[in-house]
């Protein structure tokens, strides 16, 4: 367990930029994701953990690519469905193992109608996972009518940690600190909706300030203008300590030196 969470949570800091490309599994082919390696494989130098599906990592990522994996292993619903909320087990232990994953992630529902079967569908996950070493991540998902503020993901965080998760994957929100203060185990962010490029490296700066270790960052990094300048910026400051003008400003100096050479 705790080698396979340092590869997840780089030891050396404490921190991880883990790049989230796991959206196929409601949304199909995600802009940026239509062709899954062309996108990825250039990302992967400055990403510490990569999370997907079983069905990316065989058709798209090589097996002798040297990155750890976070397996998504539940599902279940698509965009198309009024119970998007809704999902299951998708993926068996067994399978996580022969996948040689670093973890697995599972989505909880905290407040929808269907919180009581994602919240046991994850307990069956962490038993299975917890007796085979796996560390397994809750990705507090949100509805789209329920409040994204600090007491909800607090709550929903802290019933993840209560329930068995390694690590909580949720979103930043004013007052973040809160989240983090009652959640006795590591933070991630997901980035959410596709926004610009200096909010998304401020929003992640903001959590980190917040004592979030790192982030889980997709459609901010894979679609953004330039993919690889993006996920360089968000190392800096998840690693770099840098500030949020101070990686805008490197990602701008990369971007243009990448383009003035094409
Ligand atoms: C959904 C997920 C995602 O697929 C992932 O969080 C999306 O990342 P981003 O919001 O940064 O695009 O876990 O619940």
């Amino acid at each position: 367990m705790k080698n396979r969470l340092s590869r997840i949570i780089k030891p050396k800091d404490g921190r991880t930029v883990m790049l989230a490309v796991d959206h196929g599994y409601f949304m199909g082919p995600t802009t940026g994701l239509e062709q899954l390696d062309k996108m990825v494989l250039p990302l992967l130098p400055h990403a510490d953990t990569l999370m997907l599906t079983r069905g990316a990592l065989r058709n798209y990522i090589p097996a002798d690519t040297d990155v750890p994996i976070v397996l998504r292993v539940s599902g279940g619903t698509s965009i198309l469905n009024d119970e998007l909320l809704h999902e299951g087990i998708t993926v068996s232990m067994e399978d996580a193992v022969r996948l040689n994953v670093a973890g697995v992630a599972f989505s909880i529902m905290v407040g929808a109608k269907y919180e009581r079967d994602t919240l046991l569908a994850f307990t069956e996950v962490v038993d299975e996972a917890q007796s085979l070493g796996i560390p397994v991540i809750a990705v507090t998902a949100v509805g789209k009518d329920m409040a994204r503020d600090a007491k909800y993901m607090a709550l929903a965080s802290r019933i993840a940690v209560e329930l068995g998760a390694n690590i909580v994957k949720t979103y930043y929100v004013d007052g973040f600190e809160k989240v983090v203060e009652s959640c006795p185990v590591p933070v991630v962010i997901a980035g959410g909706k596709k926004t610009d490029e200096i909010t998304a490296l401020t929003t992640a700066y903001n959590a980190i300030q917040a004592g979030a270790v790192g982030v889980d960052m997709g459609r901010n990094i894979f679609q953004a203008h330039d993919p690889v300048a993006m996920i360089q910026a968000i190392n800096a400051i998840v690693h770099g300590n840098q500030k949020p003008d101070e990686a805008y400003q490197m990602l701008n100096r990369s971007q243009n030196a990448r383009y003035s050479r094409r």
